[in-house]
């Protein structure tokens, strides 16, 4: 394919860093691997430089002076929809990656960050983006197949109680990691029971802010606030005769929390504005990845709301607990994306299978999606799935031996990032003075 063959114009890269040293090694590194490098030192410059121009990379550090890398995410998938993002986070930090993955990012280093990963890393997503372009295999992975759970025990056990939900009526309350599919099956309950032909209706508690939940769900009557122009309908209304989803119901504010248990209780409420008394019979699911019971003790939710929400609890296992359902989770993805192949090479599923999945079946999705995009069709192998798990690869790519200047390089970052980026400090360590420092990092010459 011809799109693939090195670009004859450099490609533009952003990198957004608070660390004047970590910007100036990141930024005479890359522009040495022949990319046109802009630098910002905060979200607000980084702001100004992604209006001015788009990029074709962005690399993010998630600490910044004046915010977190993770609020730029969202802005930069709209502003420049292909453009590949990197993000930098510290070592204890997988489920901030996650969640990055999830607001678009293409891909997570963490700390310290290898001058030839961030390479790799890059090459990478700059690569998948440009495939994304060309190929359909993300809009087949999101068409919405069939689904299959697995078949491990604990799985099962999880499907017997949502089985009950289908056959039941009362309050479901789903737990579980990020990514398990706690959407997916509170969905199939609704789908599968009584009330599947009125409305399914999903509200995501962490959208609405303090009496924007309220309006929302109750609805409101003309004037019952300054932005309130019209009459308007709750989703209670909407989920009359249906189920009404309530995702991350952790979230829920305490103020809230004690008039809609009454709701609950009563399948009766007010718009806001109103004093006529209103009826919906809808059916309650609830979903959460926060621990409920610690955030009782701790004082966030209100304890007889938890007990009127888990009439029925499901929690949906993580796949680390059911290592045993990677391989057919894995086919099952794979048949759904007409992966030409009959099988997977052993190697290929051992590595698959020893790996943490801390973003669940979302991130093995996303994973078969870059690794088959990456293979342009020619059979998987290990190297299609390498990138998204540098900490916990369980194989390390061949390094080439080290040269000296490598070596001395190495040291160098090393230093740095135990520095936190401050140049006295590294020099100290390294045993020399600050100006060799700089004099060295100015040489500096990846291979
Ligand atoms: N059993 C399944 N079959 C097919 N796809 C699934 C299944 N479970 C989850 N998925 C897919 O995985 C992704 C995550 O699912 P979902 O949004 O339901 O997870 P979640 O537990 O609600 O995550 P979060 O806590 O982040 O909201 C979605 O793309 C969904 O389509
Ligand atoms: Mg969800």
């Amino acid at each position: 394919m011809r799109f693939l063959h090195a670009p004859a114009m450099k490609q533009d890269i952003l990198v957004i860093d608070d660390e004047q040293p970590i910007l100036e090694l990141f930024s005479k590194f890359l522009s040495r691997q022949g990319y046109a490098v802009e630098v910002a030192e905060s979200l607000a410059s980084a702001r100004t430089a992604l209006a001015n121009r788009e990029f074709h990379a962005v690399i993010i550090d998630q600490h910044l002076s004046d915010g977190k890398g993770i609020e730029l995410i969202d802005e930069i998938r709209s502003s420049s929809p292909t453009a590949a993002i990197v993000m930098i986070t510290g070592q204890a930090e997988v489920s901030l990656a996650v969640e990055a993955m999830q607001h678009g990012a293409d891909n997570f280093l963490t700390k310290p960050v290898r001058l030839n990963d961030l390479a790799v890393f890059l090459k990478k997503s700059l690569e998948v983006v440009s495939l994304r372009r060309f190929e359909k295999i993300s809009a087949r992975l999101k068409q919405r197949g069939p689904l299959f759970f697995g078949t491990s025990k604990v799985m099962g056990e999880a499907l017997e109680m949502a089985r009950v939900a289908v056959e039941n009526d009362g309050p479901v309350l789903i737990t579980g990691e990020t990514g398990v599919g706690k959407g997916v099956l509170a969905r199939w309950i609704h789908e599968n029971g009584g009330r599947n032909r009125a409305a399914f209706v999903e509200v995501s508690c962490p959208g609405f802010r303090g009496e924007l939940l309220r309006s929302e769900l109750y609805g409101h009557a003309k004037g019952s606030f300054t932005s309130a122009v019209h009459d308007q309908a709750g989703l209670l209304d909407a989920a009359d005769g249906g189920t009404l989803f309530l995702d991350e119901i952790g979230d829920m504010e305490l103020s809230i929390q004690a008039q809609f248990l009454k709701v609950i209780e009563d399948k009766t409420y007010r718009r806001m504005g109103e004093t006529k008394l209103r009826r919906s019979d809808f059916r309650l699911i609830c979903a959460t990845n926060r621990d409920l019971p610690a955030e009782v003790s701790a004082g966030r939710f209100r304890k007889d709301l938890l007990f009127r929400l888990q009439v029925l609890p499901i929690r949906i296992p993580s796949l680390r607990e059911r290592k045993e359902d990677v391989p057919e989770l894995v086919r099952h993805f794979l048949a759904e994306s007409n992966y030409q192949y009959r099988d997977l090479a052993p190697d290929v599923m051992q590595y698959l299978m020893s790996y943490s999945w801390p973003g669940n079946i979302r991130e093995m999705k996303n994973l078969i999606e870059r690794a088959l995009l990456l293979s342009r069709g020619t059979k998987l192998t290990t190297q299609h799935f390498t990138g998204l798990w540098q900490q916990q690869s369980p194989m390390e790519e061949p390094r080439p031996e080290k040269k000296l200047n490598d070596l001395e390089q190495d040291a160098i970052q090393k230093a740095l990032e135990q520095s936190g980026g401050n140049v006295v400090k590294a020099a100290k360590a390294l045993g020399i003075s600050q100006a060799t420092l700089y004099r060295r990092m100015k040489s500096l010459r990846p291979q």
